[in-house]
């Protein structure tokens, strides 16, 4: 049996991940069917504090919440049940819409970047991605895109914050992307021209 893979998803807000994670999962079911799709936060119940924290039901720290991140995670790795590891060791391929490229990415500068990725490592050394999919847009497109679908939007607090988080992703690609095959996309090409770079790679790493 081949080793089943480990897709990742990652870019800022608005950038296409669930368009183009659900257009591959798609392809990839009716090829193999052998395929499944998952997130994070989660929906496990750190994963519901994680969102209630995020829409500000509960207050919290900067220092908590990377915390709760990468408790959320582990489980999502380990979990007996709903973990990753699971549907991989049964021989599933795996796609996830953002993994710990995004607490390098959202965390920085409330937590240093060295620590995030030392918090990280052990998520590494239980899984590492096959292939990463960092979709590349500007905050200006992504703002856009996103103040035509959400309505609550402080622009310039967001544009600001959305900056920092792509100078972030740049940087955390720079020290760790050969590691986790991180590949560079223009996300700002048409879905069709996306999605068709997203499957060229994958189909060949899949070997479909
Ligand atoms: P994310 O999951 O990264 O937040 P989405 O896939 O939800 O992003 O896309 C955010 C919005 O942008 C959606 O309205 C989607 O239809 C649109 N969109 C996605 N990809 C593109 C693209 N390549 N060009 C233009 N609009 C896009
Ligand atoms: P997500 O559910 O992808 O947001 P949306 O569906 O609204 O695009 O993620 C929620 C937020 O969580 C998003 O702004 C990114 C942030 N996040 C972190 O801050 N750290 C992390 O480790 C992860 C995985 C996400």
């Amino acid at each position: 049996m081949k080793k089943a893979k480990f897709i990742v998803f990652e870019g800022i807000d608005g950038s296409g991940k669930s368009t183009i994670s659900n257009m591959l999962f798609e392809k990839i079911n009716t090829h193999t069917g052998n395929i499944y799709k998952t997130f994070e936060p989660t929906d496990s119940p750190v994963g519901a504090v994680i969102k209630n924290i995020l829409n500000k039901r509960i207050i919290s720290d900067d220092k908590t919440i990377g915390a709760l991140f990468l408790a959320d995670r582990l489980d999502h790795i380990q979990n007996p049940i709903s973990g990753m590891l699971n549907y991989l060791n049964k021989g599933m391929h795996v796609i996830s819409d953002r993994y710990y490229y995004s607490s390098y990415a959202y965390h920085v500068p409330m937590l240093s970047m060295d620590w995030v990725i030392n918090a990280n490592k052990v998520c590494a050394d239980l899984l590492r991605p096959d292939i990463v999919f960092y979709f590349d847009i500007s905050a200006d497109e992504s703002m856009r895109r996103l103040s035509s679908s959400r309505i609550f939007l402080d622009l310039f607090e967001t544009k600001e914050k959305m900056a920092q988080v792509i100078l972030n992703y740049k940087e955390a690609i720079k020290r760790e992307g050969k590691k986790d095959n991180v590949v560079i996309i223009d996300g700002e090409k048409t879905v069709n021209e996306i999605f068709d770079e997203v499957w060229e790679i994958t189909s060949k790493l899949l070997e479909i």
